[in-house]
């Protein structure tokens, strides 16, 4: 007897616990610069912000990587920052620099910032980019949603741009506890109106971003990324029971020991500084895990590519697996590489 409600398609079938011969296959910024059809598509939106806000052009650079590469999973093309635009806080791309918000120190500017309910208004053409994808995906691609963890957003707005180590954030930490739980908790609410907005746009697995995890310690660990990341996915399973979550606590190093069981997450993204034999006996052992190819062989390839992607492959195999990167492909990537990445895994 076949069961009706299994699903069909490999990564949710990764997703809900099954071993498969051949592991599914997304990468990390898959849609990017190291493609020359994102470079064009880009450059006709203008900017990178406008073309996460023009849905039909940030439709097409998800789908590119798919029509190139076949991948079994789409990530919405978006970033994690838009949701503290929503929040009303300045946010531009210096070109060639990376990310600038408007600065969030204190409680005056947590209490400042928009009301999570109020995110949609800035978000609304996020939602129809979705839209267009399940229109225009391959019936077995799966399409992912994702938002930034708390924590991460919140090195952003605490700083400003990216920092070395997150250091204004530890700082805000140490000043003033209760004023960073309350912007986390504000940060936290919108993200939860986000990601549900997106399910209901049609995004069928979500993927929550904590980049900057690893940064985190012992008790500021536990109530900065691990019980926001618990809270955020009991609250969207409510809301849409069965969806499935995958969690990035981004090099959380011996903290992604039943970080899946103490969060409700289904899988657990693995960066490349852990190993994939340590990672099989002491996280696959409670579910899928994702990742954790290193993303300088997307630059390398040759046999060190191949011998690599295979080595993963393999240490995963005992049990639920999605081949990814260890972290975002990066611009200086050879396309070619990627094909060479997918001809080891499916043989
Ligand atoms: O995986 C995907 O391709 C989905 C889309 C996506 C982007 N950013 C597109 C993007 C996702 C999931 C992100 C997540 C993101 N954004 C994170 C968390 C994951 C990670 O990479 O650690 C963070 C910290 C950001 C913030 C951000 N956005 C930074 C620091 C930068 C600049 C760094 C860089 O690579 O230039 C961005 C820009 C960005 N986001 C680009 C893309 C494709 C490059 C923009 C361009 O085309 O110039």
């Amino acid at each position: 007897m076949t069961d009706a409600s299994a699903p069909t398609k490999t990564i949710l079938r990764a997703l809900k616990g099954e071993t498969q011969a051949v592991p599914p296959v997304w990468m990390m910024r898959q849609a990017g610069r190291y493609l020359p059809e994102y470079r064009a598509t880009r450059a006709q939106a203008g900017d990178f912000l406008s073309l996460c806000y023009n849905s039909e052009l940030a439709a097409e650079v998800t789908l590119q990587p798919i029509r190139r590469y076949g991948f079994d999973a789409a990530i919405l093309f978006a970033d994690i920052l838009l949701i503290g635009q929503a929040l009303g806080v300045k946010l531009w791309f210096a070109e060639g620099e990376g990310p600038r918000m408007e600065t969030v120190t204190d409680g005056a500017g947590v209490a400042a910032l928009r009301p999570a309910a109020e995110v949609h208004e800035t978000l609304a053409p996020i939602y129809e980019t979705l839209k267009i994808l399940t229109r225009e995906l391959p019936r077995e691609t799966t399409l992912i949603g994702f938002a930034g963890a708390p924590w991460t957003v919140a090195t952003y707005l605490v700083a400003g741009r990216g920092t070395k180590g997150q250091g204004p954030a530890h700082d805000f930490i140490a000043r003033d506890r209760a004023g960073f739980a309350a912007l986390i908790s504000v940060v936290e609410a919108a993200t939860v109106e986000y990601l549900s907005a997106q399910v209901e746009a049609g995004a069928e697995v979500v993927k929550l971003f904590d980049s900057w995890a690893g940064s985190l310690k012992g008790q500021d660990f536990d109530d900065f990324a691990l019980k926001p990341a618990a809270r955020i996915i009991a609250a969207l399973k409510a809301r849409h029971p069965g969806l499935p979550v995958i969690a990035f606590p981004r090099e959380a190093g011996e903290r992604y020991v039943g970080f899946a069981r103490a969060t409700g997450a289904d899988c657990v993204a693995l960066d490349n500084s852990v190993s994939a034999d340590w990672a099989a006996e002491h996280v696959q052992k409670d579910g899928c895990v994702q990742g954790n190819l290193a993303p300088h062989h997307m630059v390398e390839g040759g046999a060190a590519l191949t011998a690599e992607t295979k080595r993963i492959v393999k240490a995963f195999s005992n049990g639920p697996h999605i081949f990814n990167l260890g972290h975002g492909i990066t611009p200086d990537a050879n396309p070619d590489n990627v094909q060479r990445m997918i001809d080891a895994i499916r043989g």
